[in-house]
């Protein structure tokens, strides 16, 4: 079997039950599943915020921040800037908390409790916008990214990335949502780290 088709065959040996508390994490499996996300992801979650190229002052928002890894990269590559974050999880704030008390208690990072179709900032609040592992879970790819285009400033970026393996369409429909969402300039790239193959993109408000 290769990497896809394993994949594949996990997720029809899963329950449905325990597919549910691995996509909105929640209970014992769900703070095992976030530990498991923190180590299999960060390669992933460093590519993500290497894209975005910061600058060190900007507000940048994290949409399903997970056990919160790329929250603190972001907080280390923004030393006069601001990390936002949702997480539909309450497990997950939880380990985002605990893994970037000191920012929050400086007030660097505020993380709520939410999702991606209707997020708690005025319009044009953030520079740039970022999303690891999460769209495929999205209720609507393009409404989410409707609301996501509402919080950036104009030109304000935005950088997906997702294993190849979470849905074989993502290739072509997260470039569609994207602009039909009214992000330009769409660019996706593939690349392969130690948790498998995924797909990196990059749009512009
Ligand atoms: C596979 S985990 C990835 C977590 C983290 N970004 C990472 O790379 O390790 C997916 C995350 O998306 C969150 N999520 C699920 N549905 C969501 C939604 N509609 N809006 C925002 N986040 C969502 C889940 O709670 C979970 O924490």
């Amino acid at each position: 079997l290769g990497d896809q088709d394993r994949e594949h065959w996990l997720y029809a040996i899963t329950p449905d039950w325990m597919i549910r508390r691995l996509l909105v994490p929640s209970g014992l499996l769900g703070r095992v599943a976030g530990h498991n996300m923190a180590r299999i992801n960060a390669e992933m979650n460093r590519a993500l915020v290497d894209m975005l190229e910061l600058r060190g002052d900007e507000h940048v928002l994290e949409v399903g921040f997970g056990p919160g890894v790329a929250v603190r990269m972001l907080t280390a590559a923004l030393p006069n800037g601001h990390v936002a974050g949702v997480d539909p999880s309450v497990v997950m704030l939880r380990q985002a908390t605990r893994r970037n008390r000191d920012a929050i208690r400086a007030g660097r990072v505020d993380l709520r409790v939410g999702t991606v179709d209707s997020m708690p900032w005025p319009d044009g609040s953030f520079d740039a916008a970022c999303s690891a592992n999460a769209v495929q879970l999205w209720e609507s790819l393009e409404g989410g990214a409707r609301e996501v285009h509402r919080l950036l400033r104009p030109s304000g970026r935005l950088g997906i990335s997702v294993h190849e393996y979470a849905g074989a369409s993502l290739a072509g429909d997260v470039p569609v949502a994207l602009k039909r969402a009214g992000f330009e300039d769409v660019s996706m790239h593939r690349k392969v780290d130690k948790s498998g193959p995924a797909l990196h993109f990059l749009a512009h408000a």
